[in-house]
């Protein structure tokens, strides 16, 4: 499925967007050509339905959350905002570091300390970028308490998290390009849940663009989170989150309201997966489909295998996947599920030996 312009004739979401976002006006457009990702079609995991996945690691800094960011950047600078903060599982905070070197603006970025509370990549990102990096002692539930706190006592500040607005302004425009990728909605969106942000945002695109007659449908959606950090799932907030999929490991979804709303009114569902699906899925979509997402992405894969195998969505259904972030913000897991590298003699005869047993001769 083709990306919806070649790359040079692409501006970014706030460009190509403006008129359905609620920026103030005269805002500049913050850019890095974010949005315009691929819609690929499934090979082997669609089991009977008709299966694409939205790659949304291919934005600028690998997730989603570029669409958000430089909404609500563009739409800071308009407010004549002097820092950005937010608090992060890990592509927030490489998103906001991205789009603040971009508009000039400082920022900080609190995200839970611990080992493996956020993967390496989006460390790497956040310094790289040259922000202000803090390593919060508590859970990102307590993280962005402590933002949101800041940011009242500071006027100057501009909160980036998905409790802004304009971030899931940003976020609706993934739900537009999947209609003009697809000429209608799909069927169902399987989307992978944790602060409860994106679900929210893309039901609002959906919603916004059938309301312009820009689709007659809207899609019917699978929230998936991991079973260690499901409280839209099971109804009760979750002090202590668990899961492999760092970037979900959250108890207290902000945008919790908005997405069960969503859920409602889609007439949806959300689905509680665990960790050995969500690495099944992982697997098999880096090597059954050559597409590499990081752990919390494949969530949305194991949510649409449970939503098949439960039989809510039938043969030929046309289904579409978000995949979130991009493999390569999680390296450590990558490795972690692979077999290790071989060793050979730099030579012909001791390379060949390397091959598996049926292409040896
Ligand atoms: C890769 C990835 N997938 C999914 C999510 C969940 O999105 P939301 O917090 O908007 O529910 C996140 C959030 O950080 C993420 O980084």
């Amino acid at each position: 499925m083709p990306l919806l312009r070649p790359e040079g004739a692409w501006r970014g979401v706030v460009e190509e967007y403006r008129a359905y976002l609620s920026l103030p006006a005269g805002a500049p457009a913050i850019s890095l050509r974010e949005g315009n990702t691929p819609l690929v079609p499934a090979l082997r995991a669609g089991r009977g339905a008709d299966l694409y996945f939205k790659i949304e690691g291919q934005n600028p800094t690998g997730s989603f959350k570029d669409r958000g960011m430089a909404v609500a950047v563009s739409g800071a600078l308009a407010e004549d905002a002097r820092f950005l903060v937010c608090a992060s599982t890990g592509n927030t905070s490489a998103a906001a570091a991205a789009y603040a070197a971009r508009a000039g603006l400082p920022a900080l970025l609190a995200v839970p300390a611990g080992d493996g509370a956020v993967a390496r990549g989006k460390l790497a990102q956040a310094l790289a970028f040259g922000a202000r990096l803090v390593l919060v002692h508590g859970n990102f539930d307590q993280a962005l308490a402590a933002v949101r706190a800041l940011a009242a006592l500071r006027p100057d500040a501009a909160l980036v998290n998905s409790v802004n607005p304009l971030r899931l302004e940003g976020q609706k425009t993934g739900a537009f390009e999947l209609i003009e990728q697809l000429g209608q909605a799909p069927d169902w969106l399987c989307i992978p849940v944790g602060n409860a942000g994106n679900i929210s945002a893309y039901w609002r695109g959906f919603c916004e663009y059938r309301q312009a007659g820009r689709c007659r449908g809207v899609p019917r959606l699978i929230g998936a989170q991991a079973a260690g950090a499901a409280p839209l799932v099971s109804g009760t907030f979750v002090d202590n989150p668990q899961t492999l999929a760092s970037a979900i490991r959250i108890g207290r979804p902000a945008s919790a309201h908005l997405a069960q709303a969503a859920v409602a009114e889609a007439d949806g569902r959300f689905v509680a997966v665990e960790d050995a699906e969500i690495l099944a899925a992982y697997r098999f979509l880096a090597r059954q489909e050559g597409i590499f997402c990081e752990p919390a992405s494949a969530a949305a894969l194991a949510g649409f295998w449970a939503a098949r195998a439960a039989g809510w969505i039938g043969d030929g259904q046309r289904v579409v996947c978000v995949l979130t972030g991009n493999g390569l913000k999680d390296p450590e897991r990558a490795v972690a599920e692979s077999d290790p590298p071989m060793e050979a003699e730099a030579t012909a005869e001791a390379l060949a030996r390397t091959l598996p047993p049926e292409l040896r001769i």
